[in-house]
């Protein structure tokens, strides 16, 4: 593989209009990744293109609802490619993870019964623990809570392992924290569950623009993600195994498709998004195909060339942004801090200065032309838990599309403040 130099960075750059943009004569830093990457041009292109060409209806038997179709069909398989899936008809799209995730555990819920019990964790966003949550209420089932080790925000194992047992129907954890960035062990956690007959479920929403996702390698059952998260547009996917996907009950009107793949997508499809999502996957698969060192790769190699590319350039930021940052002492650092530890975490990063609220801190950025977030980012319960509510952290987010100068910049306005 080759690695993803400065200058291949900058021209993927190139692929970005909104990176051209400035603040006060500087280009703006986007560290809000982890709310929503920026789009290359090639996805403003294609949905501009559906627009423009093909703007119509499923199932019509004229051209544009055809070639509309057509597109999407090319969609079912792309996407399943791009989770580790071979099978078109296990990718469902939707609005976004949230409401994929509220419509499967309430068909989930319907196979549950009072005395079963889920396992939701402490560390995961809100649209992973909520969803699980309403429907457990509804289902007279217990909710078990996987404990957050507070030192690093990593999962404590020790407690999911005495929380699974024979009644466990569910676990529904995330790949990867929104917040701190700690990557889960997910393989471990599938086979622990499975061993009690329980289903896993995995948010890969944080995860998904950072290393490949592989339904087949943990051997979950249920994934979300959102392609607005890996340079896509507002899209939620949702992957299941078929025979699951198939024997559960979807809440569905009468005249709609009740088979797969259409059984579990409600109402009209954003297909603009669809179109736009697959131009997504094409700019990963360019990547990879460029840092590949010879050959033609299929479009699988091509993800998994691209994400070893972009998660090596990547960790090479995030051990500078740690190096920084640990040499300011008003910031305190959350979660995962070694540069040891690396491979446990995502380059995502969430501070906090000794005595400036993170609103504030979010906002000096902001005026510097600095985007991050501030607040808890719906990770509600590690927020509480860390006892950053309500005042939150600063989530400085890292994707491949960034460069060391930014995090030098950043670092610069960081020390500004002490
Ligand atoms: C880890 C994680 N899970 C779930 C979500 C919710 O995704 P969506 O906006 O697609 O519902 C987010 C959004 O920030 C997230 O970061």
């Amino acid at each position: 593989m080759k690695p993803l130099s400065e200058g291949r960075v900058i021209e993927l750059r190139g692929q970005f209009p909104a990176l051209a943009r400035e603040h006060q004569g500087l280009p703006l830093v986007y560290l809000d990744g982890p709310a929503g990457t920026q789009v290359p041009r090639r996805v403003i292109e294609a949905m501009s293109e559906y627009f423009s060409r093909c703007n119509a209806n499923h199932g019509g038997q004229f051209p544009t609802s055809q070639d509309s179709d057509a597109w999407v069909d090319r969609a079912h398989d792309a996407f399943a490619d791009f989770v580790g899936a071979k099978d078109g008809r296990e990718m469902v799209f939707g609005q976004n993870m949230t409401s994929l995730t509220f419509a499967l555990a309430r068909a989930l819920a319907k196979t549950w019964e009072p005395g079963d019990e889920i396992i939701v964790t402490r560390l995961d966003h809100d649209a992973n623990v909520t969803p699980w949550v309403l429907a457990a209420q509804d289902a007279g089932v217990t909710v078990q809570y996987v404990r957050t080790r507070l030192e690093d925000c990593t999962l404590d194992m020790e407690d999911f392992r005495q929380k699974l047992t024979e009644k466990t129907r569910l676990v529904a954890v995330g790949a990867a924290s929104n917040s701190v960035g700690t990557i889960n062990p997910i393989s471990e956690m599938v086979s622990a569950a499975h061993h009690f007959g329980a289903k896993v479920f995995v948010d890969a929403v944080h995860y998904a623009p950072h290393q490949r996702m592989d339904v087949k390698a943990w051997n979950c059952d249920f994934l979300a993600c959102s392609a607005y998260k890996y340079f896509g547009p507002h899209l939620g996917i949702l992957w299941g195994r078929r025979e699951l996907l198939e024997s559960l009950e979807a809440y569905k009107v009468r005249p709609a498709p009740h088979e797969l793949p259409g059984k579990w997508m409600t109402g009209t499809q954003s297909f603009e998004s669809i179109v736009g999502g697959l131009a997504a996957l094409d700019y990963i698969a360019e990547i990879g195909k460029s840092s590949a060192e010879d050959g033609e790769l299929s479009q699988s190699q091509a993800y998994d060339s691209a994400f070893r590319a972009i998660r090596e350039y990547e960790m090479r930021l995030a051990s500078q942004f740690i190096g920084g940052i640990s040499a300011l002492s008003r910031f305190k650092l959350w979660g995962i801090q070694s540069k040891d530890r690396l491979a446990e975490r995502m380059p995502t990063f969430a501070v906090t200065h000794e005595s400036m609220p993170s609103i504030e801190v979010a906002r000096y950025l902001g005026e510097k032309g600095i985007c991050v977030w501030h607040g808890h980012y719906y990770a509600l319960n590690l927020s509480t838990d860390l006892g950053r509510e309500p005042a939150g952290m600063v989530r400085l987010g890292l994707t491949h599309y960034n460069l060391a100068a930014e995090v030098e910049r950043t670092l610069g306005a960081l020390a500004e403040l002490g």
